[in-house]
């Protein structure tokens, strides 16, 4: 038996939705608690899936953890030795396993990590987390699938240059550089706010990190860091996928817990599409927010993603949904992934024009989808499927729901709550007659 999610649509969401801390930040502040033994505690924490097999990744590693998903906060023991190896069965749940390189090669001075899955160190996909941690003095090998590295003498702080903004390398080579002895530069960072997250809860450990939200960050080492508590800042990815929903199903969507300071490009083109974006300030950050009012039917829009302040690729699909019921032909450049493109292929089932050409897709909006069968292949995929289900005329099913709950959290209830018809439903896998 597999679950999938059944949506009766259309639909026009109405009410307030609450949004936590970032999975993008969480897993990393998470990992970066190895890198001071005693207890550090991150709370916001959203009840997502991959909360939990980070908790399972750091509780092999000899942390101990107590994590409470309905209060949202997640303590852990770290050791004075933690164990150094991330194993493979852990790893290709969650790519973000790699965020556990730099702590514990800047810590322990070894790291052995299973590559994810269609990674190769030396090609696309790691190689600069490969090459920033050589120029700290570590030597990286690939053996038998794991990422092996080893720096006998420590780390020694390093000018490194980043060919691209990578989150996730930028994020390992600051937490391996925040124990190297001397300074290190890296110039060309990521300057997401999970980015600015994490370096601020490392300076709260008594880490020395200049530049933070700049391209260029200054770390000076320091012999050792202390434990932490720490709030993760809110998901703008989830924040904005509300806010996309409410943008299609001509909604009134309130969202709560995301300001829209880290939400820039995005609330221009909500405007752009016709929808009524106005912010919610409160001293609180988790009631801080935005309220969306969608227009009668969106205009199309044209949105080239980009590394932070620009657009998000995480929110490419629901800019794919909106351009499908848009008045008009609307555009979206993919410049961050290449074959991010399986989620159109679902959406063209429930009747969305949309021609791909490159790292273009072009989408001719129609007057309205008709529900189908579709299946998730990733979280963002899979969110966007179940927005364009809302919109979409009859039943829509979303098959592979796995992936969206890594990322959003108790999403059918909240999509209850916010007037959706959609349940979880049990269905019997088919039986292949051999
Ligand atoms: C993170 C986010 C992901 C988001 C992405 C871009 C997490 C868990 N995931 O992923 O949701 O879509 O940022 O905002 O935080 N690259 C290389 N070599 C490297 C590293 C990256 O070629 O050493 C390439 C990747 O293949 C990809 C691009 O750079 O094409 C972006 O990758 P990166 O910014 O590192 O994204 P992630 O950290 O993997």
């Amino acid at each position: 038996m597999s679950q999938v999610f059944v949506i009766e649509g259309p639909t026009s969401l109405q009410g307030e939705v609450t949004v936590r801390g970032a999975k993008n930040s969480v897993l990393k502040l998470m990992a970066a608690t190895l890198l001071a033994p005693g207890v550090s505690t991150v709370s916001n924490v959203p009840d997502i899936a991959d909360v939990r097999i980070m908790c399972e990744l750091l509780s092999r590693l000899g942390c101990g953890i107590d994590y409470d998903a309905a209060g949202g906060t997640v303590r852990i023991d770290v050791p004075a030795a933690p164990g150094t190896t991330a194993d493979y069965e852990l790893v290709r749940l969650m790519r973000a396993s790699i965020s556990v390189l730099g702590p514990l090669v800047g810590r322990m001075h070894a790291a052995e990590v299973a590559v994810p899955g269609g990674d190769a160190i030396g090609s696309r996909g790691l190689d600069m987390h490969q090459r920033g941690l050589e120029q700290l003095g570590a030597q990286v090998s690939l053996d038998h699938g794991y990422f092996v590295a080893r720096a006998p003498r420590g780390l020694t702080g390093a000018d490194i240059a980043l060919p691209f903004p990578s989150v996730g390398a930028t994020e390992n080579l600051v937490m391996a550089a925040v124990l190297a002895d001397g300074v290190t530069t890296i110039e060309n960072v990521a300057k997401e706010p999970e980015i600015v997250d994490i370096c601020t809860m490392l300076v709260e450990m008594g880490a020395r990190i200049e530049g933070i939200g700049s391209s260029r960050l200054v770390v000076t080492g320091v012999p050792e860091l202390h434990p932490v508590a720490h709030r993760c800042v809110g998901d703008r990815i989830v924040a904005g996928t509300w806010a996309f929903a409410s943008a299609v199903t001509a909604g009134d969507v309130t969202v709560r817990g995301v300001g829209l300071d880290i939400l820039p490009n995005v609330v221009d083109k909500l405007l752009e599409s016709g929808a009524q974006v106005t912010a919610i300030e409160d001293e609180d950050p988790a009631r801080a927010g935005f309220r969306v009012v969608g227009p009668a039917r969106p205009q199309p829009i044209r949105v080239s993603t980009l590394p932070y302040p620009g657009f998000p690729t995480d929110l490419q699909p629901f800019v794919i949904a909106l351009n499908a019921c848009a008045d008009g032909v609307g555009l979206l450049t993919e410049n961050l992934f290449e074959a991010r493109w399986r989620f159109v292929n679902e959406l063209s089932r429930l009747g969305a024009q949309v021609s791909i050409d490159g790292n273009h897709a072009l989408v001719t909006g129609v007057d309205s989808l008709s529900g189908a069968e579709v299946e998730a292949s990733d979280i963002r995929a899979g969110a966007g499927l179940v927005v364009a289900g809302l919109i979409a005329t009859g039943t829509t099913e979303v098959s592979g729901i796995d992936h969206i709950e890594r990322g959003y959290e108790h999403f059918v209830e909240k999509l209850t709550g916010l007037g959706a018809t959609i349940s979880r439903v049990e269905k019997p896998d088919p039986v292949i007659l051999r």
